[in-house]
């Protein structure tokens, strides 16, 4: 299957740009050149990449109570979707994922996603965005990195798992990788963790040689995996930006104090009740130990749509 492509008309999803601390806060990596984004979005700058892991950002709709997907039909994006005050402005929030997944390496998921939306495909799919991604030397897709502790349950029909142009990565802890290998589709490799500069060629190599097997990454105790681990195979990988797609390993992340930054899109709509939120299924952080985060920049569409971009602050103590 050939991944999509979709048109996106810069003028219908154009963002005002209300608040913007990229300077301030020392955003001076540009991404690549791509004349949409300037259009669309403006500049769109990053900070550097720390060393040893990739530099790690999350991206999810919610509406104005902070609930990622209805209870009736959990397809997280109907949050933006329908939204019927402005079909631009969702236009706008998935462009937005677009314009992320284009700019990123990497792409990490877990199962819950992939099992309430079928459809997933995590890719970009503007052309404008594309054609960028492929002038800067990039491959078309990002890879998809499939994370899971119980190497349980994951959709291999998903269409992610049948485009030839995305490669993937499935991190799994010890216990799930005696699941996983009864459930894989085709062959697999196992890339080895990564400790010093010769097991990042390991890395390099198993990857290079092997572009039709899954590559499998186990780590941890048990069925915990080891998500620094992950970072280290990652950067080995060559991955210098990944964009967080699971709202639960997003959580996990900031438990790590691993996830630099969260791009929230709130759609002026209101769901109410026990519906999910990011690791709503997580162990909530204290009162007296939480992240904090400053604020980087901030998008409007309408009177409908808001695109807030914040960096994160671990360790902040009373
Ligand atoms: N509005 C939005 O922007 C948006 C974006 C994405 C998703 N969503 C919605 O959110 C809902 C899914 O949320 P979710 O949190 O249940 O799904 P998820 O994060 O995609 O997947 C959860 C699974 O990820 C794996 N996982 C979680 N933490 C892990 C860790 N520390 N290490 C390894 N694996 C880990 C586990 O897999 P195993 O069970 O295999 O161990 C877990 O069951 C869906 O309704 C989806 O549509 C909304």
């Amino acid at each position: 299957m050939a991944l999509p492509e979709m048109v996106f008309d810069a003028e219908e999803i154009r963002l005002k740009r209300i608040v913007d601390h990229t300077a301030l806060l020392g955003y001076e990596e540009a991404g690549f050149v791509c004349g949409k984004i300037d259009q669309v979005y403006g500049p769109l700058a990053f900070r550097k990449k720390p060393e040893g892991r990739p530099l790690v950002y999350a991206s999810y709709v919610m509406s104005v109570d902070g609930k990622i997907a209805f209870m009736d039909n959990e397809v997280g994006p109907l949050i933006a979707q329908n939204n019927y005050l402005d079909p631009n402005g969702a236009l706008a929030d998935f462009w937005i994922l677009n314009m992320l997944r284009g700019q990123s390496d990497g792409i990490i998921i877990g199962s819950g996603t992939l099992i309430k939306e079928p459809n997933y495909s995590g890719s970009a799919y503007d052309r404008d965005i594309l054609d960028a991604r492929r002038a800067a030397g990039k491959p078309l897709a990002p890879w998809t990195v499939i994370v899971t502790r119980s190497g349980q349950n994951i959709p291999f029909h998903n269409p992610v798992f049948q485009c030839e142009e995305v490669p993937f990565l499935i991190a799994t802890s010890p216990v799930g990788y005696q699941s996983l290998i009864k459930d894989l589709p085709k062959d697999h490799v196992l890339l080895p963790v990564c400790q010093n500069e010769d097991d990042q060629e390991t890395i390099r190599r198993v990857i290079r040689n092997c572009p039709d097997k899954i590559a499998v990454f186990v780590s941890g105790n048990e069925d915990e995996p080891d998500s620094s681990a992950l970072m280290k195979v990652l950067d080995a990988m060559g991955m210098e930006k990944v964009l967080v797609e699971s709202p639960a390993y997003c959580h996990h992340l900031m438990q790590k104090k691993l996830l630099h930054e969260i791009f929230i899109n709130t759609s002026c709509v209101f769901v109410g009740g026990q519906a999910t939120g990011i690791g709503s299924s997580e162990t909530p952080f204290l009162s007296t130990d939480h992240p904090h985060c400053d604020i980087v920049s901030i998008h409007l569409h309408q009177t409908n749509f808001l695109y807030t971009r914040y960096c994160f602050r671990y360790d902040v103590m009373p």
